[in-house]
């Protein structure tokens, strides 16, 4: 290869490497930095173990359409329904796990908050998340 090919292939390497290197850096310390807000020893493993033994949390027997006033009355720390993307959660237990805090999802309690949901973290499964909370879909 001529010199002048070696140089312009070392420097389309450089220019393209040095941006990511400095990103993935600057995603490294904001991590670090990230505080989270659900309690003591509520960790997300923690919750996976809970919703992959099967208990059920929804507090009902079985699924039934919820109406919006239904929903409505479930706006409490001790009794907190929630709808996403069609679907109705009682997320009572949830609450003490959110990563940013009980009172984040409290505010946004008995309504659909699909939209609040999805602007915070379209990428959360909650479907999964939450499959052993499900009270049933948000009726029409
Ligand atoms: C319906 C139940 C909900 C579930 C299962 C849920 C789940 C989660 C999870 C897993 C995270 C961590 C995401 C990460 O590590 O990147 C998170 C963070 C967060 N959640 Fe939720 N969430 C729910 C409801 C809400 C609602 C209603 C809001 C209202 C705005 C909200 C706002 C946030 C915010 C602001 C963060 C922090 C995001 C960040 O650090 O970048 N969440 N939530």
């Amino acid at each position: 290869m001529s010199s002048f090919f070696k140089s312009l292939f070392s420097k389309r390497e450089s220019t393209k490497e040095e941006p990511e290197r400095a990103g993935l850096e600057k995603q490294k310390k904001r991590k670090s930095k990230k505080k989270t807000k659900n309690e003591p020893g509520c960790t997300q493993e923690k919750w996976d173990e809970l919703v992959e033994s099967g208990e059920n949390l929804s507090g009902v027997d079985h699924p039934f359409p919820v109406t919006k006033e239904e929903l409505k009355k479930h706006n409490t720390k001790e009794d907190c329904w929630i709808a996403v993307r069609g679907k109705v959660y009682n997320v009572t237990t949830y609450l003490p796990y959110h990563p940013d805090g009980a009172k984040k999802i409290l505010k946004h309690a008995a309504i659909d908050a699909t939209g609040q949901y999805m602007k915070a973290h379209d990428y959360v499964n909650e479907e999964e998340m939450l499959k052993t909370c499900f009270v049933g879909p948000l009726a029409e």
